[in-house]
């Protein structure tokens, strides 16, 4: 796709380096205060957003998913800054931006944009196209080069509608075409970093890839950040470079989005993974293979203790209920907040009785899903080892002395056990520790063990390779 060359006026410099931190959370929270009776007396407080940490960096995409009520959409609004934080800190190039007032944020307005999840009732229909698409002028006080007509049609070829339906009102629009209108409207500062809140939710299925699509396109001609909010891994997974999920008002998993699909290791992740369409035809019909999560997202009023997931894992022990576990970096790029997590050590070997409502979460897994955890690590192990074989190749023809070594460190141990697939991931490769799924639990969990090379849901299966982002 090309995009027609911007116009000066309303270009801002892009200050942050491609990969620098460009906007940085610390604590963040959000608590809607309850209040009740005449005096209207504070009686609890809804926990939207519950102290969460994370950073966008220049020129990447931030996917951030979680269940409908995780606190996705509160989290948007705190960092664009649409909603007042009860705790916690927010920086913008730096920049304290936490308490801004209303002086102080205009600035930022432009540089910090926001995409809608409805195309519907975000735009006013009693406004013309021009009339949305030209307000953030308006609203900033800003004449772009060639005048702000020009530079609404400019904007509408960008975003792939006709600069001659300037004049047209939404409902002529599809929804498609109207989120296309929202997103013209976004670009119109040339923002910095975009937080599109479920851009694609409410479109066909059809329409939302083309919406993704000219999302990625305009991120790589015009340099933008996005943090990109969506209810199901399906729709980041193409265009993110790292992917939070969020449980309850709190990041369960941060990391790189291949290493996220390859080896999630928070179970939450993997049951949301699990809940992804499975594009192969030959496999659809597999329902079998779905984690079910058993009942609803808690409500953020009272959060279970301890880990919050508690109440739907089928992994959790008693510590669980009790120790709320931190995000640690368990793997370079790769941040999980579990004490039982999947395809890494267990992180408390301890505690090894499971919870009874982790038994009956347990029940709603299939044995396939189960099998998944250990055919996910069989095939990173695969992967791993076929980099390793392709090394040793490579070795064995430049030095002999080579040859005689270095296969001797993970052959030994790949024959040591029964499936070389998994144990043969003992190289360097960070996808190392994903060679034993470390289930600490009993019964169900364990089937998870089993060895399954040829198991239905190795992730590699439903692998469309993704594009590569370019950057
Ligand atoms: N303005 C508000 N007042 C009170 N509660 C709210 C408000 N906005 C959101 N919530 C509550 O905060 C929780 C998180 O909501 P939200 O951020 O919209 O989640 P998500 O976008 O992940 O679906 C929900 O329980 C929701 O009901
Ligand atoms: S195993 Fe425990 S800590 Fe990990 S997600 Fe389940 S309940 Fe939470
Ligand atoms: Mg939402």
């Amino acid at each position: 796709m090309t995009i027609p060359a911007q116009s000066s006026g309303a270009t801002l410099t892009k200050d942050a380096a491609p990969g620098e931190t460009l906007l940085k959370v610390t604590g963040l929270q959000k608590h809607f205060p309850i209040k009740k009776g005449l005096l209207q007396r504070q009686v609890g407080a809804v926990r939207a957003v519950d102290g969460i940490d994370f950073e966008v960096r220049s020129g990447e995409t931030l996917g951030v998913v979680g269940e409908s009520g995780c606190g996705k959409s509160t989290m948007g609004r705190l960092i664009t800054r649409l909603l007042e934080p009860t705790a916690g800190k927010v920086e913008f190039e730096g920049k304290d931006i936490t308490h801004l007032g209303v002086g102080g944020m205009r600035p930022l307005r432009r540089d910090v944009q926001m995409i809608f999840q409805d195309p519907y009732s975000s735009l006013n229909p009693r406004h013309t196209i021009g009339t949305i698409v030209s307000a953030p002028f308006k609203l900033q006080g800003v004449e772009p080069e060639g005048g702000v007509k020009k530079e609404v049609q400019r904007l509408l070829s960008v975003v792939g509608l006709n600069p001659e339906h300037y004049n047209r009102y939404p409902h002529e629009f599809s929804g498609g075409q109207r989120q296309r209108i929202g997103i013209a409207r976004a670009l119109a500062l040339n923002p910095k970093l975009v937080v599109a809140d479920e851009p694609v939710s409410a479109l066909d299925v059809s329409i939302q890839a083309q919406v993704v699509n000219l999302l990625d396109d305009l991120q790589t001609e015009l340099g933008l950040t996005y943090v990109i909010i969506a209810h199901d891994l399906s729709v980041v997974r193409h265009v993110s470079d790292r992917i939070a999920v969020m449980y309850l008002g709190k990041i369960m998993e941060l990391a790189d989005r291949d290493l996220l699909y390859k080896t999630p290791m928070h179970p939450y992740t993997k049951a949301l993974m699990s809940a992804v369409p499975i594009p192969d035809p030959a496999r659809r019909g597999a329902k079998s293979e779905r984690i079910l999560l058993k009942g609803d997202v808690p409500s953020p009023i009272a959060p279970p203790s301890g880990c919050r997931f508690h109440t739907r894992c089928w992994k959790a022990t008693q510590i669980c209920t009790t120790t709320e576990p931190p995000l640690k970096e368990l793997r370079p790029g790769q941040q999980v907040a579990c004490h039982h997590p999947e395809n890494f050590e267990d992180q408390a070997p301890q505690d090894v009785v499971l919870l009874t409502a982790a038994k009956e979460a347990a029940e709603l897994v299939s044995e396939d899903a189960l099998a998944e955890s250990a055919a996910t690590s069989a095939a990173v192990a695969a992967e791993v080892e076929a980099i390793a074989e392709a090394n040793d190749e490579a070795t064995a023809t430049s030095t002999d002395e080579a040859n005689d070594e270095a296969p001797a460190t993970s052959t030994d141990e790949a024959t040591a056990a029964s499936t070389d697939d998994v144990t043969a991931a003992s190289t360097d490769e960070p996808g190392e520790e994903a060679a034993a799924p470390a289930t600490s639990s009993t019964d169900a969990p364990a089937t998870s063990k089993t060895d399954t090379p040829e198991a239905p849901v190795a992730p590699e299966a439903t692998d469309e390779e993704p594009p590569a982002k370019g950057k």
